[in-house]
């Protein structure tokens, strides 16, 4: 526009009482979809004082929709990418309920009348009692890894007692000594405390694999804003996610919850994990 006077509408006659005399506007399209404009006024008395303004204005725009529709991309990413985990932390959660009250449970009482019909079975007939002994070994066996896979998938004990015990279980469990230090009181929003406990059961699964440290450090720290996780062993280093899907996979779940990952493993100087997850966000 190189003027307004003369011009009817309601812009043409708030331009007015703003003073402007001339502007040069050029619309934001992002993914083929108008979604906005940009305009430039003055309101300097005759045409517009810039050079080559609506190319360079269209320029710009162009360049601003691009940028919309990059943070808009990310967003979706970051939107889809926590989608996905809490889909598959719902699945696990669900798979080990169901395995806790139904295979589970019909172990636990097929051991309890097995256990009876080797009372009620009569002492002479050993070859029998010897069997039925040996198919309850076995069935508590069973029942031992089933119990395992369920604690793999999503531990109860995480659901019910939070971080602080669902870790203790972890290093209790793990073969190299774990020097556990947690400074984090009572409950954490959901998805902190499974990435968390994750990512310390990974760290201690590829320390065990990988490393023959004689101990593993696990610290692990409420920051008020955001809570930090060090998982360090003092072995030989040199851990490369490119090689697995474990490490890969923490990134991914502690990026699907705005937190970071960072791993330094200098060969022949020990591995260290830090992952820092935001509290408010969650
Ligand atoms: N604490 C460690 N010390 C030394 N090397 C390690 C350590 N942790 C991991 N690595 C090395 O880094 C590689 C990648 O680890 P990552 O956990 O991503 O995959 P993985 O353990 O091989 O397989 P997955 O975790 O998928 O079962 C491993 O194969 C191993 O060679
Ligand atoms: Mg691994």
């Amino acid at each position: 526009m190189e003027r307004y006077e003369g011009v009817s509408g309601p812009w043409a006659a708030q331009a007015r009482d703003l003073g402007i005399r001339s502007a040069v506007g050029a619309p934001i399209t992002v993914e083929g979809h108008l979604w906005g404009v940009m305009v430039a006024v003055w309101t300097q008395q005759g045409c517009v004082p810039v050079i080559d303004a609506e190319a360079r204005m269209a320029n710009f725009t162009e360049l601003v929709g691009t940028a919309i529709a990059n943070t808009e991309s990310r967003a979706e990413l970051d939107a889809s990418r926590a989608r996905i985990v809490a889909t598959a932390d719902a699945t696990r959660r669900r798979i080990e309920r169901d395995l806790h009250d139904g295979a589970q449970q019909q172990l636990v009482s097929l051991a309890l009348e097995l256990r009876a019909a080797q009372a009620a079975a009569p002492p002479e007939l050993g070859a029998l009692q010897a069997e039925l002994s040996h198919v309850v070994e076995r069935l508590t066996g069973v029942m031992d890894e089933l119990r395992e896979i369920a604690l793999g998938l999503h531990p109860a004990v995480l659901a019910e007692g939070g971080l602080g015990p669902a870790l203790k279980t972890l290093a209790h469990r793990s073969p190299i000594p774990v020097e556990l230090d947690v400074r984090a009181e009572g409950r954490l929003p959901e998805p902190v405390e499974v990435a968390a406990y994750y990512v310390v059961s990974e760290a201690l699964t590829n320390a065990a694999k990988y490393a023959s440290a004689s101990v593993v450090h696990v610290a692990v720290e409420d920051r008020k804003r955001m809570l930090r996780i060090a998982v360090r062993d003092d072995d030989r280093g040199g851990a490369d996610p490119v090689r697995g899907s474990g490490l890969f996979g923490l990134k991914d779940r502690a990026e699907a919850i705005g937190g970071t990952l960072c791993l330094e493993s200098p060969r022949g100087a020990g591995t260290s994990l830090v992952v820092e997850l935001p509290l408010d966000a969650n």
